[in-house]
């Protein structure tokens, strides 16, 4: 392959990492990030189930405005792509299995 644009991608500075968990499993990401970016990144796009017909859901708008990201912190269902990841913090999922 040929790469016409030198790769700088070394050169980005990230913030730095801290571990948060997702239904129990240990998960890492930069300080700063959402939960549903972080969660993203990992693969994670089941966060609920609709309570209608118990299809999947996961993000869609990642900016507050479907609540299809749904997830519960600290005991609080809230927008995984409005909630900042931080140092262990406790992410539970509301598919209807993980409850
Ligand atoms: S993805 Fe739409 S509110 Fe979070």
């Amino acid at each position: 392959m040929i790469r016409l644009v030198p790769n700088h991608a070394d050169q980005i500075l990230r913030a730095t990492k801290v571990r948060f968990t997702f239904d129990g499993v240990p998960v890492t990401a930069h300080a700063g990030e959402t939960v549903a970016v972080a969660l993203l990144r990992e693969g994670q796009v089941h966060l609920r189930d609709a309570s209608e017909d118990g299809a999947a859901r996961g993000a869609f708008c990642l900016m507050g405005l479907c609540q299809e990201c749904a997830v519960r912190v600290d005991g609080k269902i809230v927008e995984s792509c409005r909630q900042p990841v931080t140092e262990g913090l406790a992410v539970q999922s509301l598919r209807r299995a993980a409850e």
